[in-house]
């Protein structure tokens, strides 16, 4: 999205460039009239994102290391052959979001300790199997630039993967000597499932209003942020209320985070973000976008819009993009995620100035701006 943050990204084509593929249960499918992702260009953009997002987050990439080699220790098995399974899903890429919200709002509060890196463990596992069940439902054929489990397994390993890891992610929590990251993780687990859930539940129903909207996307996305930060504040030492001010910083970055990642699923390139992208409209998901179009079209044009959001699958996103475009849905969905942005940073005002503050400040910039 276009931004004023402090930090560079790649400039949008704001064309429509991907090369998405889906799966269906027995096939995997390119989109029509775009070339695959040559492993030069997957590698080469992978890279650079790698090195923004290391600029962005070091103060703390000593314990993000750390959290990687526990990551790799936790998801290693007795029985070889599980190893690669397990493992698919952490290896080549993923944000590391979650962790780096913890460790930093630990850091800013003076306090890192390794109980942090435990839960940054903790948040990204449980992040990674809601990502693996969520590619089934999504029928999603890309995730972290490669195959996903589904694409490259099938859905019953799936089921079984996302499942391992949430178990081992409680697991890991109950190792704490408090039982209270397992109850705020468990809580923020049951609320992400939630969220998924009523995004299901709602698939193909139209008039979903832009507060429905915003709490569904709270649930399955604002809610494992809001907790990871929590958990950073908790563990450092901090006060009730700069536990409340940093659990709505990562409230107000996730939804900024997820308008922004349904922003990508109509206007990114997959080659770029990674993940197979154009899959929201295909499963009947008002994202808001499409909630402002229909919030501005008059009743007739809504109609036609609503056949087309009804009609065949393929046919959806070529004929709903050119009306995206000459609609302010564009600009009205960054403007909505610009204010979340700015709620969060407004919430940083309990931290002391300094470097983590300010990555604090960069991640949230970044949710809104990122184009991966
Ligand atoms: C993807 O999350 C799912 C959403 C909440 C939009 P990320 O974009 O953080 O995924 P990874 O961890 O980097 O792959
Ligand atoms: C789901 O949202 C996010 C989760 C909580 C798993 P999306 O379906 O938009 O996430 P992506 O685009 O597949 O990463
Ligand atoms: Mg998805
Ligand atoms: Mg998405």
């Amino acid at each position: 999205m276009d931004s004023t943050s402090t930090v560079s990204t790649a400039s949008s084509d704001g064309a429509t460039t991907r090369s998405a593929a889906r799966v269906g249960p027995s096939m995997v499918r390119k989109r029509p009239g775009t070339a695959g992702p040559g492993v030069q260009q997957q590698e080469t953009g992978a890279t650079s994102a790698k090195d923004q997002l290391l600029a962005l987050t070091s103060p703390i990439s000593d314990q993000l290391h750390q959290v990687e080699k526990r990551l790799q220790s936790e998801l290693k098995s007795r029985h070889s052959d599980l190893e690669p399974v397990l493992q698919h899903g952490t290896q080549l890429g993923g944000k590391r979001l979650r962790p780096a919200l913890l460790l930093l709002v630990g850091k800013a509060l003076g306090g890192l300790k390794e109980d942090h890196v435990v839960l940054g463990t903790v948040v990204e596992m449980v992040h990674t199997a809601t990502l693996i069940h969520d590619d089934v439902l999504d029928q999603a054929a890309t995730r972290r630039h490669v195959a996903t489990v589904n694409a490259r397994w099938n859905e019953h390993t799936s089921i079984l993967i996302g499942d391992y890891l949430f178990a081992q992610s409680f697991r890991l929590a109950a190792t704490l000597s408090s039982t209270r990251a397992c109850q705020l993780v468990g809580e923020a687990a049951r609320l992400v499932c939630e969220g998924e859930l009523r995004q299901v539940l709602s698939r193909d129903i139209l008039n979903i209003t832009e507060n429905e909207y915003l709490q569904m996307i709270r649930g399955k996305t604002a809610e494992l942020c809001r907790v990871s930060c929590e958990l950073g504040a908790i563990y450092a030492g901090g006060d009730d209320a700069a536990i409340r001010s940093l659990g709505h910083y990562g409230d107000a970055l996730g939804i900024a985070f997820q308008i922004a990642d349904d922003f990508l699923d109509l206007w990114g390139n997959d080659q770029t973000v990674g993940k197979t992208l154009g899959t929201d409209i295909e499963q009947g998901k008002m994202t808001l976008p499409l909630i402002r179009l229909r919030d501005t079209v008059g009743q007739s044009e809504w109609s036609k819009i609503s056949d087309i959001l009804r009609g065949p699958i393929n046919d959806r996103l070529p004929r709903i993009m050119p009306i995206l475009q000459c609609s302010d849905a564009r600009a009205y969905t960054q403007q909505v995620a610009e204010s979340y942005k700015k709620q969060a940073i407004d919430a940083l005002d309990c931290l002391p100035e300094g470097a983590s503050k300010k990555a604090l400040t960069n991640l949230a910039c970044f949710s809104v701006s990122r184009r991966f």
